[in-house]
């Protein structure tokens, strides 16, 4: 039997007061039903349904942009009438030979082994519930069960009574059902409720009532079923989520000064013995080789840094290949389409884009370096600038190996320096230089005799 999933995201969410629907406000760098999403694809779904209503263009968008999505079926909720109200318009697009699986657009972290359980409760014909037992269940849904112990109902907190709002088992709100018998029970959904709203959760009582089986699924943590409702339950969930990543990563082998203050907004592989001082955000994939050290302060995206490399404070690393022994930083930006072979130095105030650094070249102050291509062991003066831009297009610069570029050089592209040759300080280039040769490129200095320096009008004293 194939599955069917129905993701809820229509809602305004009141509670976050924002301008932006709930589902799109981010966790670890991404909006709240795209980790669903993720998280429900790795189920291999018949189908990936969307209920979308409060600014479904934005969320249509915002996931239409996403590589590696499957293709999503989108279901319009014009009026939020409740959670049956979509899941029952959400089926008119579903086949109803299988089984459907409903989650969440604003409960992000529940887990694929979770979620399975719950498709295989399904898959044998009764229904899968996924449950948590909370220390403070808040205005959670409460799991109802009878003296025996079986599930009789879920009660809304607004509906409960004071007895059962004592419950502390909650309704995560993710539940699986054979779509039949599903499509059965939401026909027969009423609203007469204090929200007025049109339930999913009322299609417990009808399971109990037509002596289908109930199957809790007992979350593996309190994280994976957070459901987010306003903007500090959202912090708390970054925190802790935050936390886990990292705790994972310490036991893979990564020391961190302090694990509360680093956020990982993507993917991190970490090799053993890399450190990571505070304040650093890892954003898109980013892999460390073994003993990387990365400084305070620095945004590392979409880049692999080789072994031993250094990345010294508030430096920022884009869309790069770092090789191994590296010293980037302090202070260096470093853009996409960067190489640095290793043992490059990039010091303080140097910015490098589409340049490839050939191993042990050195950049070590105040330079930009732009669509150039720089051998091994050369040496780039403070001060150097790549003129790769005339105003209409880019050009490149190439200096070969063992060059040496004397302090505050402009070389104007498209240029080659050849193999060995220096470049006197202050020199404009606009040639070629061949190997071995000096270029200097510099009006020559005059020192003048019986010059006497301006002095102030009377009028402007
Ligand atoms: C719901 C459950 C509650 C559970 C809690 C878990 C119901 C009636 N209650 O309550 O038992 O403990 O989730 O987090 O199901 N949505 C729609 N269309 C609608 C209404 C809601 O798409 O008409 C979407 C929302 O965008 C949201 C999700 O469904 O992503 C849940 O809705 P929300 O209003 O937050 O339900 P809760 O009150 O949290
Ligand atoms: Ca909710």
């Amino acid at each position: 039997m194939q599955t069917d999933v129905v993701v809820l995201a229509a809602g305004k969410g009141t509670r976050m007061h924002s301008k932006t629907a709930k589902v799109l406000h981010q966790l670890a760098g991404k909006p709240l039903v795209q980790h669903v999403l993720e998280t429900a694809q790795t189920l291999n779904p018949r189908t990936l349904a969307v209920v979308i209503g409060y600014q479904g263009a934005e969320i249509q968008a915002a996931l239409g942009a996403t590589d590696g999505l499957a293709e999503l079926v989108w279901v319009e909720q014009p009026q939020q009438l409740g959670t049956g109200h979509a899941v029952k318009l959400a089926k008119e697009s579903l086949p109803d030979d299988g089984v459907t699986l409903v989650l969440y657009g604003d409960v992000p972290l529940i887990s694929q082994a979770t979620l399975s359980a719950c498709e295989q409760a399904a898959k044998h014909g009764s229904v899968g519930l996924v449950v948590a037992e909370f220390s403070n269940p808040a205005q959670l849904g409460r799991i109802v069960r009878n003296d025996k112990g079986a599930i009789t109902e879920i009660v809304e907190f607004k509906d409960a009574t004071d007895e059962q709002r004592n419950i502390r088992e909650i309704n995560s709100g993710i539940i699986a059902a054979p779509t039949e018998l599903m499509t059965r029970w939401l026909d027969r959904v009423q609203s007469n409720n204090v929200q007025q709203e049109y339930y999913l959760t009322d299609v417990i009582a009808m399971a109990v009532q037509d002596g289908v089986n109930v199957t809790p699924i007992v979350a593996t943590s309190e994280v994976e079923v957070t459901g987010i409702n306003d903007r500090v339950q959202l912090a708390e969930l970054e925190r802790s989520y935050q936390q886990a990543l990292c705790n994972d990563l310490m036991l893979a082998g990564a020391s961190f000064a302090d694990s509360s203050r680093v956020d990982i907004r993507g993917k991190l592989i970490v090799g053993k013995d890399c450190f990571i001082d505070v304040n650093v955000v890892f954003e898109g994939d980013v892999e460390l080789a073994d003993d990387v050290s990365i400084g305070p302060g620095c945004v590392i995206t979409n880049t692999r840094i080789g072994t031993g490399t250094q990345v010294l404070p508030n430096t920022i690393v884009e869309g790069a290949e770092v090789g191994s022994s590296c010293s980037l930083g302090p202070f260096a930006r470093i853009r996409p389409g960067s190489v640095l072979e290793s043992g490059v130095k990039v010091g303080n105030f140097v910015e490098t884009k589409k340049a490839h650094l050939g191993k042990n070249a050195k950049a070590s102050h105040l330079a930009y370096l732009g669509d150039a291509d720089i051998g091994s062991e050369v040496n780039i003066g403070a001060g150097t600038v790549t003129c790769n831009y005339d105003g209409v297009n880019k050009h490149p610069t190439v200096i070969g190996d063992d060059a040496f570029i004397g302090t505050n050089s402009t070389l104007v592209a498209p240029l080659e320096i050849e193999k060995g040759a220096f470049v006197a300080a202050g020199s404009t280039l606009t040639k070629k230089v061949d190997a071995n040769q000096l270029a200097v490129g510099r009006s020559r200095q005059r020192n003048i005799d019986g010059w006497s320096p301006p002095h102030k009008s009377r009028e402007s004293k």
